[in-house]
């Protein structure tokens, strides 16, 4: 196959940051995609209806094509009314569950989820999706077991006390997390980065550490990748594309205390068509992308399509990011596929 033309993709997952970064983020998730959920994990996090207007509106100011989604971020004290308002508004069009410590900015949020308890039954009664970062945060469990961890503790029983709930189980990265979407209702589904599909913890750790290659969760072993490029291989609808790309400028990852989080979108869609073909799956590539998340959301599938070309092209090896710089999920790597402008 010599070139591959699907209906354009959305990125269900996506950090965008705020500020002088904006005309970089935007535009280059605009390029590719026409939809994006935008994370809310913003310093100070977006917790309200007002918060997440105002922010669209900074998003809208770039000038692009791209239709920012927007959501909120829970905190112990997101009451059920807030939901409702959210909901009323049209723009917010779901709501994130970070456990309080599990990443970036997640200081302030959920520190035991019962707290939450009447915002989540609101949700479970508007049909709104609760969006989930799935990791365990007690100091004393072992960050490649969080992700489990947070299936039996919180996730399992979430779902057992509220069946209507809609829900998404964000970049999972452990064959527990995709059994446990594949066995869940049709109201259960997940979203996959491109990096845990490419990569395992081998690639960030043997021969040194790649700090680019950090982020939360962190990559798994091997057979975890496995598992998640068989969940993709399959026809299941459940999973779909959410690149979790998530900008830190190169000083900030390359620091005694990295931060966590890779910046794919520049050449998102090509790195997973890398990834779909690795693993003979590229029929599958449209299904992921471009189907399975409006479907899941109920929303209409895009009109428009992309072209990929089989062409060898470089990743480049860093990108400006505001006054600084920023190095791009497979700086340097040569990839196949590449979508016409
Ligand atoms: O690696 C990550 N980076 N994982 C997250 O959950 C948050 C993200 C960020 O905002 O930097
Ligand atoms: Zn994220």
């Amino acid at each position: 196959m010599q070139s591959l033309t699907i209906i354009r993709p959305d990125d269900w997952h996506l950090h965008l940051r705020d500020g002088a970064v904006l005309a970089r983020t935007v535009a280059d998730t605009a390029a590719q995609f026409n939809r994006a959920m935008i994370m809310p994990n913003l310093s100070p996090p977006v917790v309200d209806t007002a918060m997440a207007i105002a922010y669209k509106a900074r998003l809208d100011a770039q000038n692009t094509s791209l239709t920012p989604l927007m959501t909120l971020y829970l905190t112990d004290h997101t009451s059920a009314q807030e939901i409702q308002l959210a909901f009323d508004s049209g723009i917010v069009k779901a709501v994130k569950l970070y456990p309080a410590g599990a990443t970036t900015n997640s200081a302030a949020g959920v520190t035991n989820i019962e707290n939450i308890y009447p915002a989540i039954e609101k949700l479970e009664e508007l049909g709104m999706p609760l969006l989930v970062h799935g990791e365990v945060t007690h100091s004393h469990v072992d960050i490649f077991d969080r992700e489990k961890g947070f299936i039996d503790q919180q996730l399992a029983p979430l779902l057992q006390r509220f069946p209507k709930l809609k829900c998404v189980f964000e970049h999972i990265t452990t064959s527990e997390a995709a059994q446990f979407v594949t066995g869940a209702s049709d109201l259960v589904a997940a979203t996959i980065t491109p990096q845990h599909l490419l990569y395992n913890r081998n690639d960030m750790l043997v021969g040194g550490i790649k700090t680019h290659l950090y982020c939360l969760p962190v990559l798994k072993r091997n057979t975890h990748q496995q598992a998640l490029q068989q969940a993709v291989s399959t026809s299941n609808t459940k999973f779909f594309l959410g690149t979790d790309s998530a900008p830190h400028a190169q000083g900030a990852k390359e620091s005694a205390c990295g931060c966590a989080g890779c910046y794919s979108s520049p050449a998102a869609i090509e790195l997973y068509a890398q990834a779909f073909e690795s693993f003979d799956a590229l029929d599958k590539l449209e299904a992921f992308a471009s189907l399975n998340g409006p479907d899941f959301y109920g929303l209409a599938r895009n009109s428009e399509t992309i072209t990929l070309t089989r062409r060898s092209w470089q990743v480049p090896s860093s990108l400006s990011f505001g006054n600084e710089l920023i190095i791009p999920l497979g700086a340097g790597e040569t990839l196949n596929w590449k979508m016409e402008a």
